[in-house]
């Protein structure tokens, strides 16, 4: 019997009935989208008074610490539970080896520690990867060929961690895709006391282009150049793989996991969701933000409507939560709603 069956052939069963009036759409409507399923990426610079608009990224601009407040304290009001931290550094300060990402006195760990300070609950979550900080925009540490080498990287990448849940996130979301690295900040966190910090591992992260804009944003985009990062982010076609990679990283400690980018990744999403029953969480990324900003901005699609529907696809996909550039206004929305 195909799990269809259950329901009446036309015409006792009609599925246009329950969909007929509002209240009954609202009344069998199988998944929704909450204020409480948002993430919200900004990016944070050196300065005073910054906000700078991203070109490429409509709406979203970068700012310094104390520009950033205001918007902590709107996701504050609004519910948002968490601020996605994204650093863009002063081209002096980025090396080949991307050692600015441990100074304890830099940007990223003063931004938290006067964010928990003023804003105790709103949840605050830093990225554990080089790019931002290395002089030629990989995530780690290269060789003479540019590969990035696992172990090096690796290390320093602990120590990113380290000095940012010193600074009291609470969050570490390593996204440079190092084989190890999740048992290694794990083991590193675990040894230091810092038991409380939560670990969201960007598991199944690809190697796609539609991190095109947040490159612009962090001003990693020039110093990349025209080599990528096959070598270590997931290939396109890759489903099982995924799997793997979520598999290795729960096992090294992760509490949480991602897919990103997300709209043309929902399938994956769904099957890690289905294959592992752990929080899962999906990355929209800059070019899928850029994308519909772009179409809207022509007239040629309806902004809040195709940014609702498409919050809400990852919610249907298995998505327990969403980093989007959309956050604050999709929760105006939903407030409204
Ligand atoms: C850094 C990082 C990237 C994104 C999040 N963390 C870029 C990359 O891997 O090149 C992309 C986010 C976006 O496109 O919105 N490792």
């Amino acid at each position: 019997m195909s799990q269809h069956a259950v329901f009446a052939d036309f015409p006792a069963g009609r599925p246009r009935r329950l969909r007929r009036d509002d209240f009954t759409r609202r009344l069998v409507r199988e998944h929704a989208l909450s204020v409480d399923d948002l993430i919200y990426p900004v990016f944070v610079a050196e300065g005073n008074g910054l906000r700078q608009p991203v070109p490429s990224m409509p709406g979203v601009e970068r700012y310094s610490l104390d520009t950033l407040l205001p918007v902590a304290e709107q996701c504050v009001e609004l519910g948002i539970p968490v601020l996605a931290l994204f650093p863009v550094i002063d081209a002096s300060l980025k090396t080949p080896d991307g050692v600015e990402a441990t100074n304890p006195d830099g940007l990223i760990p003063r931004v938290v520690a006067e964010l928990k300070k003023r804003f105790p609950d709103l949840g605050v979550m830093t990225d554990v990867a080089l790019d931002p900080y290395t002089s030629h925009g990989q995530d780690g540490v290269i060789d003479d060929e540019g590969y990035v080498i696992n172990e090096i990287t690796t290390e320093i990448l602990v120590r990113q961690a380290l000095v940012q849940a010193r600074s009291g996130v609470d969050i570490v979301a390593p996204s440079d895709m190092m084989d190890g690295r999740i048992g290694a900040i794990r083991q590193a966190l675990e040894a230091n006391d810092l038991i409380h910090t939560k670990i969201m591992a960007y598991s199944a992260k690809y190697a796609s282009a539609f991190y095109g804009p947040f490159r612009d944003a962090v001003g990693s985009a020039t110093n990349l150049g025209k080599s990528n990062k096959a070598a270590y982010q997931m290939d396109a076609g890759n489903i099982d793989e995924a799997l793997r990679e979520v598999a290795m990283d729960l096992r090294e400690g992760a509490d949480m996991v991602m897919v990103k980018p997300g709209m043309p990744y929902l399938d994956v999403l769904r099957r890690v969701k289905d294959t592992f029953h752990v929080p899962t969480f999906v990355y929209q990324v800059s070019g899928e933000y850029a994308m519909l900003k772009a179409a809207a901005a022509n007239g040629w699609l309806d902004h809040d409507k195709v940014m609702m529907e498409s919050l809400l696809a990852f919610k249907r996909a298995g998505a327990n939560g969403i980093l989007t550039y959309f956050a604050i206004d999709a929760a105006k929305q939903l407030r409204r709603s």
